[in-house]
């Protein structure tokens, strides 16, 4: 079966929220049908960029359990997590594959020393039997992201700064010795001198521990830097998947290239939170036909209005547009 060869394998993933009742609400696809794998021996930093809106956080929250597909499947080595059993018994998943999350001020609860977080995923997931084995394991994970425990003990995480936080919160995620890593956005809250050693960290732990890491970003410069595949996502799609100096120094998707020339800046106020208020105008582009970037693309013609292009695979890339469709 296709799907053993893979550390993760998302299958034609879709997730539509219903947006003002459940009746009368409209349906907005976050998520349209994709698809995409890890290989399974082969550590890799594979990147999904895209906008604010495009779809990259509920990608990941799927593949995470914390939300649930419309529909689609995903595949963890083999098994299907999707799947009712599967979720009973997550244990082994929920140590494999670690989430680092945008917000490291909101990951930590600011009444509670951060070494106690190291301290309780050591002990629970039992890569520890005692505080002395325990000390050694922590120490160890936060070596590897250029910390010690020394540093760190008995400090609060308002007495760290985002950047050393965000650190801690990669080394507690090390503490399992996982195998991938969904960090979405991990540094858009951390200071601009520092994205990159942070970013640079995945890389030396790809290298080091063969940690492989599906990282999600809005930012262009470090997904270059450290990927080794990229998707660009827009809408709810996939519109450019494959090498990274293929896609990011010779696009071929419209968006792509609009994406690229444009290297847009985060904008954190614009995250939602709770209720979800969109434009007419947003609703109107989730729900069009044909392809989603027609209204904004230079080049569309007739049936880019009309019918969502297929995905084709032309100079090492996977690629939904029509002007490669002969
Ligand atoms: N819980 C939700 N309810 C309704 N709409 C949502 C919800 N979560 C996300 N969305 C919508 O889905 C689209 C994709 O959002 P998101 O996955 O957060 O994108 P990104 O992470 O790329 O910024 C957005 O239009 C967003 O408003
Ligand atoms: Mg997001």
């Amino acid at each position: 079966m296709i799907e053993q060869d893979f550390l993760l394998y998302v299958k034609d993933l879709t997730k539509v929220f219903i947006i003002g009742g459940r009746f009368l609400g409209v349906k907005l696809v976050a998520v349209n049908k994709e698809s995409f794998s890890l290989p399974l021996n082969k550590p890799e930093i594979f990147t999904i960029a895209g906008e604010t809106g495009s779809g990259k956080t509920t990608l990941a929250r799927m593949i995470l359990g914390l939300i649930e597909p419309t529909s689609g499947e995903i595949y963890y080595k083999g098994e299907k997590i999707t799947d009712l059993n599967y979720k009973k018994n997550r244990l082994k998943f929920m140590r494999e594959v670690q989430p680092i999350f945008q917000n490291p001020f909101e990951a930590f609860n600011p009444l509670k020393r951060v070494d106690s977080y190291l301290f309780n995923t050591a002990i629970n997931f039992g890569f520890a039997q005692n505080r002395q084995e325990a000390m050694e394991v922590i120490d160890r994970s936060l070596q590897a992201v250029g910390l010690s425990l020394k540093e760190i003990e008995k400090r609060y995480p308002h007495e760290l700064s985002g950047g050393q936080l965000q650190r801690v919160s990669i080394a507690r995620a090390l503490i399992t010795t996982p195998s991938l890593l969904v960090a979405d956005e991990p540094v858009s809250m951390v200071d601009a001198s520092l994205r990159m050693s942070i970013v640079n960290l995945f890389k030396d732990l790809k290298e080091k521990y063969g940690v492989s890491v599906l990282y999600i970003t809005h930012d262009l410069t470090t997904a270059y830097y450290i990927s080794d595949r990229i998707a660009i996502m827009y809408r709810g799609n996939i519109v450019e998947m494959g090498p990274v100096e293929k896609v990011m120094l010779k696009p071929l998707h419209p968006y792509t290239k609009l994406l690229i020339e444009s290297v847009p800046e985060p904008d954190i106020d614009k995250r939602w939170q709770g209720e979800i208020k969109l434009s007419a105008q947003e609703v109107k582009e989730f729900s069009k036909l044909g392809c989603k970037f027609s209204d904004r693309c230079e080049d569309a013609k007739d049936i880019c209005f009309k019918e969502e292009p297929k995905k084709i695979f032309v100079d090492d890339r996977w690629i939904m547009c029509h002007r490669y469709i002969s």
